[in-house]
């Protein structure tokens, strides 16, 4: 007997990518997975050592010496396999670019944060550089790659309209454009069908969505897109990040408690509760908006939780105006708080301000608020107790505990198999510790 064919498929190549930062570079990650699964023959690979590429991307929000980074590359350079490829994607290869190539010369191509569907075109030719900030791929087609089959990350907008005078965001990922709603909606529709329940909206300033679009088309807003999302049959639930105070006018809070697809959780990043600081850092709001909007979440949204990033030590902070940002967390008793020491960055005007401030003082004022914090944290925990959450489960954990987070993003855990992954179920808390849940199935 012959067998007259004789082609066999060529063995895939292998792919190991870190991911460093935020929920948009996460999403990246997924973008040049898929675009690299598509075009260029790659699988993922949880082992360096295996991999045919190696990808890291960056992230430069905040001062991750640049060393850090080039000591990892000389790791990676140094263990990888035989003729294996280096590439270096993200924030940092925006802001850094060729420089990056001319320090390790091993790095085969680089791929700014807003070029990532440039990413088959670069592994392919050595000493690519592709850091184009007003680069639009606002309409491109991705290919499809989600790491949850649950829950859906789509970006809304690229880039940021703001200059917050201490951040290198829009350096890096350039001004912001928003993706027009029906690529949007398509995309969602798309992840439905595929399984998802909860789809999360990303954009760096999500609430001033449809106020630029790349081409002539009207101008919508933040909360119009959330009333075409809620919309879509199947979708169960809808959160996003991150929105910015200054935006948070009525009519968007008003959708945010009635729309009951929305999810009751939102970020309000502080930054600072001083009005000097605050007006130095170009946020563009005072503490008594910032007050207001969190007083009218509350009032509408009885078990909201608020999280928030405050910076400390922004320079010339004195420590009266931090006394400010204490009486903020006082206040508002966030739920959760992303807390950070200021950081010198590039491209931006703080870094050349006079009274930049020392680390022991910075160190002291980051440990108060995480201290005022601790006692929050624990008195809204405990209000759980006993109660009733919706839980969408999402993962299986080896010791067989099964976990999910309730619409208000508590993160709970209870012993169940597999059947509960991607229901909504209802779960009695039985257990409460500072940062996630006990319970058991209903
Ligand atoms: N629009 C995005 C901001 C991205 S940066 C968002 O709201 O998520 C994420 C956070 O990093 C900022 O909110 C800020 O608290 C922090 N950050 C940005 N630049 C920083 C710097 N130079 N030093 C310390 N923290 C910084
Ligand atoms: Fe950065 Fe301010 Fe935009 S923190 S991402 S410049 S809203």
């Amino acid at each position: 007997m012959t067998n007259t064919n004789w082609e066999i498929e060529a063995p895939r190549k292998k792919l190991f990518i870190e991911t460093l930062g935020c929920a948009m570079n996460v999403r990246d990650t997924e973008h040049m997975i898929a675009e690299l699964s598509k075009h260029q023959d790659y699988d993922t690979t949880e082992t360096m050592e295996d991999a045919d590429l190696i990808v890291i991307n960056t992230c430069s929000v905040r001062e991750k010496p640049v060393a850090k980074l080039f000591s990892e590359l000389g790791t990676y350079n140094k263990k990888k396999k035989d003729g294996a490829k280096i590439g270096v994607t993200g924030c940092t290869a925006s802001h850094l670019g060729r420089d990056i190539i001319k320090r390790a010369p091993y790095v085969d191509f680089v791929v700014g944060a807003r070029n990532i569907s440039k990413i088959s075109e670069a592994v392919q030719t050595k000493g690519t550089v592709e850091i184009d900030i007003n680069n639009d791929e606002t309409t491109y087609d991705f290919a499809d790659y989600r790491q949850s089959s649950y829950r859906c990350s789509v970006n809304i907008s690229l880039g940021c309209d703001k200059s917050c005078t201490f951040c290198i965001v829009p350096a890096t990922r350039g001004d912001e454009i928003s993706i027009p709603t029906e690529i949007i909606i398509t995309e969602i529709k798309k992840s439905v069908t595929n399984g998802a329940k909860e789809v999360f909206l990303l954009g760096q300033n999500v609430n001033n969505y449809g106020k630029n679009f790349s081409d002539k088309r009207e101008k919508s807003s933040f909360t119009k897109l959330l009333q075409e999302i809620s919309k879509i049959d199947g979708l169960e639930r809808i959160r996003f990040t991150s929105p910015h105070p200054l935006h948070m006018d009525d009519e968007f809070l008003q959708e945010f408690a009635s729309n009951p697809k929305i999810c009751k959780q939102i970020h309000v990043p502080l930054q600072a509760g001083n009005d000097k600081v605050l007006k130095e850092m170009r946020r563009g709001y005072t503490k008594k908006w910032f007050l207001n909007r969190c007083e009218k979440i509350r009032n509408l949204v009885p078990n909201v939780r608020i999280s928030t990033d405050i910076i400390v030590a922004f320079p010339g902070e004195t420590e009266e105006e931090f006394r400010d940002t204490i009486d903020v967390v006082e206040k508002v008793k966030f739920e959760s708080i992303f807390n950070f020491k200021y950081s010198p960055r590039p491209h931006t005007p703080a870094q050349n301000m006079p009274n930049q401030i020392e680390d022991k003082v910075a160190t002291q004022r980051l440990q108060e608020v995480i201290d005022l914090h601790k006692s929050h944290q624990d008195e809204h925990m405990e209000k759980y107790l006993g109660t009733t959450m919706k839980v969408l489960f999402e993962d299986l954990k080896p010791n067989g505990e099964i976990f999910g987070f309730s619409d208000n993003y508590c993160q709970v855990f209870v012993t169940g198999s597999e059947e509960l992954l991607g229901k909504i179920v209802d779960v009695k808390i039985t257990k409460v510790n500072r940062t996630s849940l006990k319970g058991e199935v209903l």
